[in-house]
């Protein structure tokens, strides 16, 4: 198969930029108290690594890994678990860490199993929103970094096939 070409929609820089402005917001709000982040695996780990950089908070991680895509670029809509967290998430302050929401199945999904463990906090960031394919109040983040169209965008973790995650900017495949 021939290599696709991608066209860059946000630049290395801007979105390095953004996540610095998020993890600014973060430290202000979580002034005082430590952050549990979930990343969800696989896309949201390079995200997760870039944002926790900037945090001067205590943090600790754990992670998830559940799948709704299969290899294409239509979401299957069931929702897989294939790693489960490693702790309990009792009395924590927990920031659900996200690539991309599209239909929101996958976080609606993930904060209603997340909520039964009682944290101190539930909260969701995502570097990447779509919602153009979500029913209103179905569910929002708490913290976004760009609201996109209807494209579907590879690199900065997220990927066509397991490919393109290694980009470093977020690209559209042509
Ligand atoms: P949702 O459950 O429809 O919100 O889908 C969320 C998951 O689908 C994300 O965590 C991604 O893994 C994947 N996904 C959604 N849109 C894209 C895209 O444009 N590119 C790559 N993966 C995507
Ligand atoms: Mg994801």
């Amino acid at each position: 198969m021939s290599e696709q070409k991608i066209k860059v929609m946000i630049s290395k820089e801007e979105v390095t930029d953004k996540i610095i402005q998020m993890a600014e917001v973060l430290n202000k709000e979580y002034k005082g108290k430590s952050l549990h982040l979930i990343c969800i695996l696989k896309g949201s780990v390079f995200f997760m690594c870039e944002l926790a950089k900037y945090l001067d908070v205590p943090v600790t991680v754990d992670f998830m890994q559940v799948s709704s895509y299969g290899d294409g670029m239509v979401s299957s809509g069931m929702i897989k678990v294939k790693l489960e967290l490693s702790e309990s998430l009792e009395g924590k302050d927990v920031l659900i860490v996200e690539d991309i929401i599209d239909t929101g199945r996958t976080l609606r999904y993930l904060r209603d199993k997340f909520a039964e463990q009682n944290p101190a906090s539930l909260k969701i960031c995502t570097l990447l929103d779509k919602p153009t394919n979500r029913q209103q109040g179905f569910i929002e983040a708490d913290y976004t970094g760009f609201v996109i169209e209807d494209k579907f965008v590879v690199g900065y973790g997220l990927d066509c096939a397991q490919k393109y995650r290694n980009l470093p900017y977020i690209g559209v495949i042509e």
